[in-house]
């Protein structure tokens, strides 16, 4: 049995991934420093410790005692508005967080890495669909950091062997079916929780960021991808690495598009009520429009997205009509 090492398995994304790793059979161990992440995520099945990977010391420990035979990384600072304000933060968390893996998976020997990146390395693009051959041109310290750590994998790859596979996500979405895991950030700026605040009763509208754009009804217009989907990109990635395969990089989404009033209309359809929504200005550095080219992902990994919209939805409605305010811890 294969054992892959998930670092941030306690948050959003990475609590969907070790369940699923899980089920298919690996053997998990988990590392999360557990400032964004949440116990509660994590599954009982996996091992768990508590530590922040720019810890050297006790990290190398971790990739001494447990061996493992790959790491998925999600140990990320990731919201793009506090990015702005606190780049250093983003700087540190991020691209020393990753300096140091890189160090120890070095040191210990272990020489596969799946990670976790994101559309935001592509920055404001007119063209769309965006293929992994379009210009990275982030427009914000999160973005920025997230090439800064695929670049030092790249070059790790050709003085190391280390070998990599990234995963540029484009919005990640929904829950786990049974709504026993989802996502909880906070501050929350992502659409689809605070579009479901209020129906909770706990905000009285939603604000749409700006109607003006040029797209099929005005607003933005962005490629929801379920979370659940992206795991099992993460699962088929590492088992590409496993088969000694080179270093690659992915675009991970549907290939199609919602706007912001249209993820509002499906919403009203899951919850069954009308959902109040006002008008605000653009949001600062939103571009009117991101979808994602998945073909490469799908010739190369065999990827294909199984969740509608209406499974997003359904999925992250059961998640916070069951969680109000979050995990408890
Ligand atoms: N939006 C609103 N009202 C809100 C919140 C969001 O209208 O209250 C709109 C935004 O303007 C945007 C869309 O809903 O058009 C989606 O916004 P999110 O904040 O949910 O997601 P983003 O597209 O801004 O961000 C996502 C990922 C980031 C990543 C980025 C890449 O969450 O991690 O894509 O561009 F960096």
């Amino acid at each position: 049995m294969k054992k892959i090492l998930i670092v941030g398995g306690a948050g959003y994304i990475g609590s969907h991934n070790v369940r699923l790793f899980l089920d298919r059979g690996y053997d998990v161990v988990v590392i999360d420093n557990l400032n964004t992440g949440h116990l509660d995520a994590l599954d009982s099945r996996a091992k768990f410790y508590k530590c922040d990977i720019r810890n050297k010391e006790e990290l190398k420990k971790i990739f001494l005692d447990e061996k493992p035979d790959g790491v998925v990384h999600f140990a990320a600072l990731s919201l793009v508005g506090v990015s702005m304000k606190q780049p250093l933060e983003y700087f540190s968390n991020n691209v020393y967080g990753m300096q140091i893996l890189l160090e120890v998976m070095h040191e210990t020997g272990v020489n596969k890495i799946v990670f976790s990146s994101s559309a935001a390395t592509y920055g404001d693009v007119k063209e769309m669909p965006i293929t992994e051959d379009t210009p990275t041109n982030p427009i914000n310290p999160y973005g920025e950091t997230k090439l800064m750590m695929e670049k030092m994998m790249k070059w790790c790859d050709i003085a190391y062997g280390i070998k990599y596979v990234s995963l540029r996500y484009f919005n990640a979405a929904g829950a786990y079916d049974d709504g026993s895991i989802g996502e909880d950030h906070n501050p929350e700026t992502h659409l689809i929780p605070l579009i479901l605040q209020v129906p909770l009763a706990k905000r009285d509208h939603i604000s749409v960021f700006g109607d003006d754009y040029d797209t099929r009804d005005g607003t933005c217009i962005r490629d929801y991808i379920h979370v659940m989907d992206l795991a099992d990109a993460h699962v088929k990635a590492i088992e590409y690495l496993f088969k000694g395969n080179d270093s690659q990089i992915f675009n991970l989404g549907t290939g199609d598009g919602q706007s912001v009033k249209e993820m509002i209309i499906e919403a009203e359809k899951v919850v069954g009520k009308e959902i109040k929504k006002e008008f605000a200005p653009r949001r600062a550095g939103d571009p009117a429009k991101l979808i994602a080219s998945n073909k490469k992902a799908k010739e190369i990994l065999g990827w294909t997205p199984k969740y509608t919209l209406h499974m997003i939805m359904e999925s992250a409605w059961k998640f916070h009509s069951t969680h109000k305010d979050g995990y408890k811890k």
